[in-house]
């Protein structure tokens, strides 16, 4: 956690709940998932909602599926007939993922796709009005260099994690290849002029990205 615990319960006191079946779904990832902190949780899955209620996409693309969280609160502001793309490498992940879609009614808006994101990408030939990376982070540089010729001009590249618990603005440790991961995230993007870019002390740092 980067900020204060007590200010991060204000912050999520003070923002609108999760739904009924958000609230379910944490719950369930929480007594059954391993690593259940990957969700996204109510005040970052409130922002995601935010920000594509205020884009009202058609096509969002997310990497790191995990149990659906995130998902779900993407869909929540795409346009009728949009469609969220997400993909997750673990298969053992597909059944409660998908019960979720279907609880929240957004299922035949859903492509999920389950495998390496970065074999799949490259196969899906959609233009993105908004990207949301959450997976590996070794693989964050190689995420970005993926997509971002799928993301039309004035679109927005949402990335979690790119504080990493704190660990960027300490020094790197030989062999942390994921931080190492992050960091190389975090300086190409600040010198990428196809972007302008603000990093959100938000939960463990989120960075977005206007493709200009
Ligand atoms: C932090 S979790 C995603 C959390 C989710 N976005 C949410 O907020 O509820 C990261 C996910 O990325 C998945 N992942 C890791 N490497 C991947 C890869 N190469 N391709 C696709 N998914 C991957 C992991 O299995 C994990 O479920």
């Amino acid at each position: 956690m980067i900020i204060d615990p007590k200010i991060e319960k204000y912050a999520e006191e003070f923002s609108s709940p999760q739904s009924v079946v958000l609230a379910e779904l944490y719950r369930e990832t929480n007594l059954k998932i391993m690593n259940p902190r990957m969700l996204s949780g109510q005040l970052q899955g409130r922002f995601l909602s935010m920000i594509s209620h205020m884009m009202q996409p058609k096509n969002i693309l997310e990497i790191g599926t995990y149990t659906g969280y995130s998902a779900i609160c993407l869909s929540e502001g795409l346009q009728a007939n949009g469609a969220i793309h997400t993909i997750e490498i673990d298969i053992e992940l597909k059944s409660i993922a998908k019960k979720y879609f279907q609880k929240a009614g957004i299922e035949n808006s859903v492509v999920p796709y389950f495998g390496d994101a970065m074999k799949i990408i490259p196969q899906i030939d959609v233009v993105f009005d908004l990207v949301f990376i959450d997976a590996d982070k070794e693989n964050y540089p190689n995420y970005y260099h993926l997509i971002i010729n799928k993301v039309r001009k004035g679109g927005y590249i949402v990335v979690d994690n790119v504080l990493w618990s704190g660990k960027v603005v300490q020094p790197l440790k030989s062999g942390d290849k994921d931080t190492a991961g992050i960091f190389a995230f975090n300086a190409l993007v600040q010198q990428d002029e196809r972007v302008e870019n603000v990093l959100l002390p938000l939960r463990d740092g989120l960075m977005l990205l206007r493709k200009i």
